[in-house]
């Protein structure tokens, strides 16, 4: 008996030993990659829009939401998060730009010094002059070299490509000639390549934007894939964000653009006419428009996502209308690059044929573009921009934390300062304005849902932006107040 009994115990003990120990050898050996994972852990706050979102109930490791960052611009905000967690503060969310909020794909940010590394050395081997572009660096203002300080990590890359991009317009009273006599003058660089065309696919121009990852570079893209990407973007509509403004009748006057973000201020805005009456007009993500019209009006000249967004968007927004990117003769699609998902997605629109590899491997990019899609309809941003706006108009806090690769502008920021870089005047409706605690997450929401923040974003800088930029003159932001 008692025989019996210790050796149960003694076996049972062994056991527990053994699975503690087993449990502890794993978690010292998975820590370092979980580390970020952790930390994507989406947050299970009962009230969060986001815990309604079909694609955040699974516990997909490729589709989690994380927490927000430190921020020392803002107050913190009060949030809690289940998992282990790091953080603490918030960073507001845009309703522009609401789904690429949380999904990124996680594998990059840890990915990123390897990768960077090997591709800086590959392609420093070879010294090919292939590259027939003209291109300089654009140099930082000597106020901007002072702002960084001396010690910018590497990653930051304040310099760029610049293009000649004859005018379109002679319009007196565009942007690019006001924005010089704002306080935006000195951080505006008006050559910098805003979209990226199969010109910019030289050994040169990868072997210096590997170094970046993300939608800030070429990092993880090899160069037979970005070759083969770009090549299919060899036309004037590919470089020109608002190509068809020669064939338009009224081209002599200023092109006049509407940005839509899908914040909740829209709702009974009744802005529709007024937007539709803007030469073009932008839209970005989870961009319901039926049903909603008389609000948000009902054109579309161009449609701005990432791959990721795309996808989530469609999955999220189902239930309040959204069935994918809106389809019309005018509409043009501008891929915001974070991935080789939209590099191959791109292509494979851009040639009619079905996402051959990755996460869309299969896919038909007609059924998200329309049959008519073709490379004349497709735009991709240029890294250099992306990063641009994140150094000089978006240079959060965020950056000094550990989300700094997984940090960017939102695809709502990035479509609206790609306008304030393309477009004569710019009117921006939906965007985030001070008192958004006053509307809800989207103008389609059934009921009210209150913004959400998280780390990919800095939604209250963007908000701050806006603001600044409305004041300068160099946009018009819809408010309420
Ligand atoms: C792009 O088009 C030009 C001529 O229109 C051609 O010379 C060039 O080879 C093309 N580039 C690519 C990458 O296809
Ligand atoms: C410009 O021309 C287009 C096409 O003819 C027309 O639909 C639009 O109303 C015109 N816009 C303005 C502001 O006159
Ligand atoms: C928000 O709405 C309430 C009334 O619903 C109003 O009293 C308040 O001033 C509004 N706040 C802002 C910042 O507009």
């Amino acid at each position: 008996m008692m025989g019996m009994g210790l050796h149960k115990r003694l076996l049972f003990g062994t056991l527990a030993v053994g699975c503690l120990l087993c449990v502890y050898v794993l978690a010292l050996t998975l820590e370092m990659p979980l580390v970020p994972l952790y930390s994507f852990i989406q947050r299970t706050s009962s009230n969060s829009r986001d815990s309604e979102k079909p694609l955040n109930r699974q516990s997909n490791s490729d589709q989690l939401a994380y927490p927000p960052p430190v921020s020392t611009l803002h107050p913190p905000l009060k949030t809690h998060i289940v998992q282990k967690q790091v953080l603490d503060d918030g960073i507001p969310k845009s309703r522009s730009d609401d789904d690429d909020k949380a999904r990124i794909d996680t594998k990059r940010a840890t990915e990123k010094p390897v990768q960077a590394i090997k591709h800086a050395e590959t392609s420093k081997s070879r010294s090919e002059e292939e590259n027939k572009a003209r291109i300089d660096i654009q140099r930082p203002t000597e106020k901007l070299v002072e702002a960084a300080k001396p010690t910018e990590p590497p990653f930051i890359g304040d310099f760029y490509m610049s293009e000649d991009i004859p005018p379109q317009t002679d319009c007196s009273d565009s942007i690019r000639d006001r924005v010089g006599k704002t306080e935006f003058g000195e951080r505006f660089l008006e050559n910098i390549p805003v979209l990226q065309w199969a010109k910019h696919a030289t050994r040169e121009q990868h072997q210096r934007l590997s170094r970046y990852p993300g939608a800030h570079g070429w990092e993880g893209i090899d160069f037979k894939t970005l070759v083969e990407t770009l090549s299919v973007l060899n036309s004037s509509a590919n470089w020109q964000m608002l190509d068809d403004w020669k064939t338009r009748d009224n081209k002599s006057e200023c092109r006049r653009c509407a940005l839509v973000g899908n914040g909740g201020i829209l709702k009974n805005s009744q802005k529709g006419k007024e937007i539709d009456s803007h030469h073009y007009v932008f839209r970005t993500n989870g961009a319901v428009i039926k049903g909603f019209e008389q609000d948000v009006g009902s054109r579309t000249t161009h449609y701005t996502f990432s791959t990721n967004t795309l996808m989530n968007s469609i999955q999220s927004y189902a239930g309040a209308g959204y069935e994918g990117p809106p389809v019309s003769k005018e509409t043009r699609y501008i891929f915001l690059p974070d991935h080789d998902r939209d590099y191959l997605l791109m292509k494979a629109a851009a040639t009619h044929t079905l996402v051959e590899s990755g996460r869309e491997k299969g896919k038909n990019p007609m059924k998200y573009f329309g049959e008519d899609v073709s490379a004349d309809k497709l735009k991709m941003y240029h890294p250099d921009f992306i990063r641009y706006l994140r150094n000089r108009f978006l240079r959060s806090n965020t950056l000094k934390t550990k989300y700094k690769y997984i940090y960017r502008p939102s695809t709502g920021a990035t479509m609206l300062l790609a306008a304030l870089h393309t477009c004569d005047q710019v009117s921006a409706y939906g965007f985030m304005t001070p008192d958004y605690k006053n509307y809800s997450d989207h103008y389609y929401d059934s009921s009210y849902h209150p913004v959400g923040f998280y780390a990919n974003h800095d939604l209250r800088m963007e908000m701050d932006l806006w603001q600044q930029l409305h004041k300068a003159g160099l946009i018009r932001l819809y408010m309420r107040n």
